[in-house]
């Protein structure tokens, strides 16, 4: 059955083929001769062959006109090969020249001598035939230009591709073609974002190209604007008299906020982000607030933190709790290290008694030297504890005012 059909479409194919053929054999009957164009896309300042193909016989006179119709008035010559006479016609110009076998040459080709060409030769019969002639410039000027330089999100914008003699122009955004769902206008110039959102920030170049040339713009770098959102300051809220700490403003923006610190109201001059509190003394205590201002968007946000600044001695005697703690690692510590010697002396003296392994060469002072050098790490794994007092795990504080 389905191979009953395929046979039945290729006959129908062929039977179109056919007719196609026998179409263009009774086209030739009738109009007798061809133009092909030589090369097939001409270009600006360089020549084209307008040659006639399909003639019989010997060529008795022939004429070009400019456009489809054979009249006077659009005569470009007359020529006469067997006594090589030309005859200018009104439409002649000194570019244009013929070969004895009815072409005609163009030189130096402007755009505007694109058009419609007739060519009438004489045989036994008369015979004519209109050819197309497009000229191509070389693209040029390819460059990305846009109604919005500094968009903000959900606003609307346009990305004009500017290409002269372009036939076809392609975009592409960060090296591949544009993901769908994009709005191009009819001849692809214009790209359109009716609200434009922070994913659509990229590098586009767009591709302009006919049948003899292309180029590629330079990358436009579209940046959409946003924020701050995510606004927080990250810091040590609790700090020991004498030593120093920071807090750091954040948030998610484009282009990054600039930032502005208060201390219980006052403007901090001068302070940078993150802001460093160095050897805090009580005065340093108070309320902490960061203004992030988006300078494109104009959006402010500002949070604060209060910040504590503990006493030393109170804090040291106030942790007793950590001291203890301190102990307790320490004696942990102790019992691991003195399980560890012990491991060590079992391995250098009971087991090369045992097997044959020999570390025998090792020098047995070796393991003394080990143990103060293990020793004196001792007190410092024990401050650990402290460093954690003067440095509470970083907390994060969100928002409090959006
Ligand atoms: C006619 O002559 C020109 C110049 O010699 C040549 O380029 C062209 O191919 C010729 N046309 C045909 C159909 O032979
Ligand atoms: C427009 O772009 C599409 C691909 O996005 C392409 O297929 C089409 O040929 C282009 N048309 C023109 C006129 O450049
Ligand atoms: C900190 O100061 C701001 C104004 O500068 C105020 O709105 C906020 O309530 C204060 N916060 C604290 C914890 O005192
Ligand atoms: C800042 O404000 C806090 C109370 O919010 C206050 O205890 C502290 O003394 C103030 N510090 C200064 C230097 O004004």
């Amino acid at each position: 059955m389905a191979r009953e059909r395929v046979t039945a479409a290729r006959a129908l194919c062929m039977r179109g083929y056919l007719l196609t053929v026998s179409l263009s054999v009774w086209m030739d009957g009738a109009h007798g001769i061809g133009v092909q164009l030589i090369p097939q896309y001409p270009v600006v300042s360089q020549s084209v062959t307008l040659s006639v193909t399909g003639v019989t016989g010997t060529i008795r006179q022939f004429d070009w006109y400019k456009g489809s119709s054979t009249n006077t008035n659009t005569q470009i010559f007359t020529v006469i090969p067997s006594t090589n006479s030309v005859t200018k016609g009104p439409q002649y110009f000194p570019r244009a020249s013929q070969f004895p076998n009815g072409s005609l040459q163009i030189s130096g080709l402007f755009l505007t001598d694109q058009g419609s060409y007739t060519v009438q030769i004489q045989t036994e019969s008369t015979v004519q035939a209109t050819v197309s002639l497009p000229v191509y410039g070389p693209v040029t000027a390819s460059g990305i230009s846009t109604d919005n330089k500094e968009p903000q999100e959900n606003q609307p914008v346009t990305l004009t591709c500017s290409a002269n003699n372009a036939e076809q122009i392609l975009w592409g955004k960060n090296g591949v073609p544009l993901p769908p769902g994009l709005t191009l206008s009819a001849d692809n110039r214009t790209l359109t974002f009716p609200r434009i959102s922070r994913s659509d920030t990229g590098q586009y170049r767009c591709e302009a190209s006919n049948a003899v040339s292309k180029i590629i713009s330079d990358p436009y770098t579209l940046t959409v604007n946003y924020g701050p959102e995510y606004f927080k300051i990250t810091g040590t809220l609790q700090v020991t008299s004498g030593y120093s700490t920071s807090l750091e403003c954040s948030a998610d923006s484009v282009p990054a906020p600039t930032y502005q610190w208060k201390f219980n109201g006052t403007n901090l001059e001068s302070q940078t982000n993150p802001l460093y509190i160095q050897q805090a003394t009580p005065e340093n205590a108070g309320n902490y607030t960061c203004i992030g201002t988006n300078s494109v968007t104009k959006l402010s946000r500002e949070t604060s933190v209060y910040v504590s600044v503990n006493d030393y001695d109170a804090s040291h005697s106030g942790n007793s709790a950590a001291i203890t703690v301190a102990i307790i690692c320490g004696s942990i510590l102790g019992i691991v290290l003195i399980s560890g010697i012990m491991a060590l002396l079992y391995r250098k003296y009971v087991l090369p008694l045992r097997g044959q392994s020999g570390d025998r060469g090792e020098d047995p002072s070796q393991i003394y030297y080990n143990i103060p050098n293990t020793a004196a790490a001792h007190p410092a794994i024990e401050e650990g504890p402290y460093m954690g007092l003067q440095y509470p795990s970083q907390d994060t504080y969100s928002e409090l005012k959006p």
